[in-house]
């Protein structure tokens, strides 16, 4: 007999917040601040303009944090729900964190931390060594800058298209850390709702989106995914 197996269509935005047991400072919380700068007055194309020397050391230095961390528990937990759920992640984070837990359908909103981009020619590549001279050049000579999203800037074509069609068609929406501050991806979960999914909010403290959730588990990222992931066991079919 033909059996009909439906996977529930699970999509998980995660913001800062996920990456933060893995020992990386989110964006507005007390350890964000580098050197007595916001990220609001390093990562716009102005700054980049005006001193790219002093938001390559930004980045260096978010690079060099990066690059020594680990997933966590959280990141894992969503990399298992892969075989399970019919999963997406949305993830503002530039970490490539998902990624190395061994998440395959993950959409970049803000970019790659570990991608560079030409501001003359906009070739992109991926370069570990960046840091090695900075700033960083492309082959045609022009300023390498790294290919990450900043404020007043536009979110990439398809990475957004891609969202807003996950979030017209998920039975579950799911926002992890993230202070639901910066759009459009701040949009998400009520867009998701218009279209009648579930929203689950996990977040140590309320947010924007926990107004909205229909479950608002107030935790960190691993223990709040940890009971999400048993919750949601009980509703798969057997
Ligand atoms: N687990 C879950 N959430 C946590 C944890 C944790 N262990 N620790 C902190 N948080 C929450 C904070 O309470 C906060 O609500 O994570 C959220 C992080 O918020 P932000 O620092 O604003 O990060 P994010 O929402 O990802 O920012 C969005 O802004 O600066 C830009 O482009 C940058 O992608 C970033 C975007």
């Amino acid at each position: 007999m033909l059996e009909f197996y439906y996977k529930m269509r699970i999509t998980v935005l995660t913001g800062a917040g996920i990456s933060a047991e893995s020992g990386i400072p989110t964006f507005r919380g007390e350890d964000g601040l580098w050197e007595g700068f916001k990220a609001e007055e390093l990562a716009t194309p102005e700054a980049f303009e005006r001193d790219p020397i002093k938001v390559w050391e930004w980045y260096c230095w978010r690079r060099e944090v990066i690059g020594k961390v680990k997933p966590n528990e959280a990141h894992k937990i969503l990399a298992n729900w892969q075989g399970k759920y019919d999963l997406w992640i949305i993830t503002q984070n530039v970490d490539g964190l998902h990624q190395k837990a061994g998440s395959k359908k993950v959409v970049e909103l803000h970019g790659n931390i570990w991608r560079l981009r030409c501001s003359k020619c906009g070739r992109v590549w991926e370069d570990r060594e960046a840091c090695r001279k900075i700033p960083p050049r492309c082959s045609c000579g022009g300023l390498a800058r790294p290919d990450v999203v900043w404020f007043g800037e536009a979110l990439p074509e398809w990475a957004l298209r891609k969202s807003y069609e996950l979030a017209g068609a998920s039975d579950i929406f799911i926002a992890v850390g993230t202070s639901g501050i910066v759009q459009p991806a701040a949009n998400l979960p009520s867009i998701a709702k218009s279209f009648g999914a579930k929203i689950y909010v996990i977040n140590p403290e309320p947010t924007i989106h926990s107004e909205i959730a229909d479950i608002f588990i107030q935790d960190k990222a691993s223990t709040g995914l940890r009971r999400l992931d048993e919750a949601l066991q009980d509703k798969r079919p057997s």
